[in-house]
C-alpha cells in the first residue's frame, strides 16, 4: 500500500517559523512533525510519497539522514497544486488502494483500523472524522447513522455547517478516486472540489471517527498546545534536549538542543528551539523562540513568536507579536493558498 503525505504548502499560519523551514520539520518535543506521521503508518504501507514544494531540499536532507524502513519518494510539484492537485501529481507512484495524510496533524488515529473499516464497507473513499465545537476552520460533513457521508463542505459559515464532525485530515482511497481529479495547471482542492464531486456522483464515501486525541498543528497556538499535550501524556512537566545549560525554571515547555537559559528566568507553556540563548530573569510565556535566538536579560516574551536567529534586547517587552526582521522568502504568500480555490 502507498501513502501520500501532503507536505507542501507554506505553513503561512505558522510564520515566521515557516520562513526558514518546511512546516513538517517543525519539532514537537524535539522530533519533526513528519516523523510522527511516518511512524504511525501501518506496516503494510511500503511506499511513502511526500508531496512537497516549498523547502523540499530540507525534506531531502532530512530523509537522507533518517531511515524509516520504508521507500520514501519526495515528489516535488513545480508549483503548489493544492491538496487535490498534489495527490493527482503522485498518481504514477500509486498502485492500488492508498492513504492520504495531511501533515500538520498529530492524533491517535489507528490507520490499520480505518483501512479495515474502509474495506468492510466496500468504500470508495473513507475519511477520518473528529468532533469540534467551532467547525469554521475545517471541512465539515453530513453523516448517516451507518457512517455514510452525504455532504462535505470546507470551511462553512457556522450557520451552514451540517454537523460538528470535521475532516480530520487522513483518508483511505481507492485508486479510481484519482479519476475525479483532473490534471491541471491550477490549484485543485481535494476538500472544496474533489470530495463534493465524488459524493455527488453517489460513490460510497464513509466517515471513520477517531477515538482518543486529535490536534491540528497548523497554527501557533495549536503548535504550542500539542507540545504540552504530549508532555502531559508522558507525565512530564518539561523536556530538555541534549547539551543544554538550564538555570531557570521550566513549566509545560519543550526545550531543544544546545539551549542556554539563565538564572531566575521562567519559561512556561512555550517551545524553545535549538541553539537559543536566553539571558537572566527573562519571562517567556505561551511563546515560541526560534532557533539560534538571543534573548537579552530581563526581557518579557508573552504570546509571541520569535523567528529563527532573531535578537531581543535586554528589558524589552514583546507581547502578542511575531518578530521577524529579515527579508521574507521570495514567493512566500500573504495568506493560505494550497487548500483554497483561486478564481
Ligand atoms: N503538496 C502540497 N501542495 N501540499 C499542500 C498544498 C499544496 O499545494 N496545500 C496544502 N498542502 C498540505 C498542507 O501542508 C497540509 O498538510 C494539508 O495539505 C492541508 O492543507 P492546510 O493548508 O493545512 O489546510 P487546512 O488546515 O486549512 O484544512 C485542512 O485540514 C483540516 C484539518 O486540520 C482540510 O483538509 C480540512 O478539511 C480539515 O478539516
Ligand atoms: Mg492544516
Amino acid at each position: 500500500m502507498q501513502a501520500v503525505i501532503l507536505a507542501g504548502g507554506f505553513g503561512t499560519r505558522l510564520r515566521p517559523l515557516t520562513y526558514t523551514r518546511s512546516k513538517v520539520l517543525l519539532p514537537i518535543l524535539n522530533k519533526p512533525m513528519i516523523a510522527y506521521i511516518i511512524e504511525s503508518l501501518p506496516e503494510n504501507v511500503e511506499r511513502v510519497i511526500i508531496a512537497a514544494n516549498y523547502k523540499k531540499e530540507q525534506l531531502e536532507e532530512f530523509f537522507d539522514r533518517n531511515d524509516f524502513g520504508k521507500e520514501i519518494i519526495i515528489n516535488e510539484e513545480p508549483k503548489p497544486l493544492g491538496t487535490g492537485g498534489a495527490v493527482k501529481f503522485a498518481e504514477k507512484y500509486i498502485e492500488d488502494r492508498f492513504l492520504v495524510l495531511n501533515s500538520d496533524i498529530i492524533s491517535s488515529l489507528d490507520m490499520k483500523d480505518m483501512i479495515r473499516f474502509h474495506v468492510n464497507r466496500e468504500a470508495f473513499v473513507t475519511i477520518s472524522l473528529w468532533p469540534v465545537e467551532n467547525v469554521s476552520e475545517f471541512g465539515v460533513v453530513r453523516i448517516e447513522d451507518d457512517g455514510r457521508i452525504t455532504q462535505f463542505v470546507e470551511k462553512p459559515k457556522p450557520e451552514d455547517a451540517p454537523s460538528n464532525l470535521i475532516n480530520a485530515g487522513a483518508y483511505c482511497m481507492e485508486k479510481e478516486a484519482l479519476d475525479y481529479i483532473e490534471s491541471a495547471d491550477r490549484l485543485i482542492s481535494m476538500e472544496q472540489e474533489v470530495f463534493p464531486r465524488i459524493i455527488e456522483d453517489g460513490k460510497r464515501f464513509y466517515g471513520y471517527k477517531i477515538e482518543g486525541f486529535w490536534i491540528d498543528v497548523g497554527r501557533i497556538n495549536s503548535y504550542i498546545e500539542v507540545n504540552k499535550i504530549l508532555l502531559r501524556r508522558q507525565g512530564k512537566r518539561f523536556l530538555i534536549g541534549s547539551n543544554c545549560e538550564i538555570r531557570g525554571d521550566l513549566e509545560n515547555s519543550s526545550v531543544g538542543n544546545n539551549v542556554e537559559i539563565g538564572e531566575e528566568s521562567k519559561v512556561s507553556s512555550s517551545v524553545i528551539l535549538d541553539n537559543a540563548k536566553i539571558g537572566k530573569d527573562v519571562q517567556i510565556e505561551n511563546s515560541v523562540i526560534g532557533e539560534g535566538c538571543v534573548i537579552g536579560d530581563r526581557a518579557k516574551i508573552i504570546n509571541s513568536v520569535i523567528g529563527d536567529e532573531e535578537e531581543i534586547e535586554e528589558d524589552k517587552i514583546v507581547k502578542d507579536e511575531r518578530i521577524w526582521t529579515k527579508p521574507i522568502p521570495k514567493g512566500y504568500p500573504d495568506k493560505q493558498i494550497g487548500n483554497v480555490i483561486k478564481v
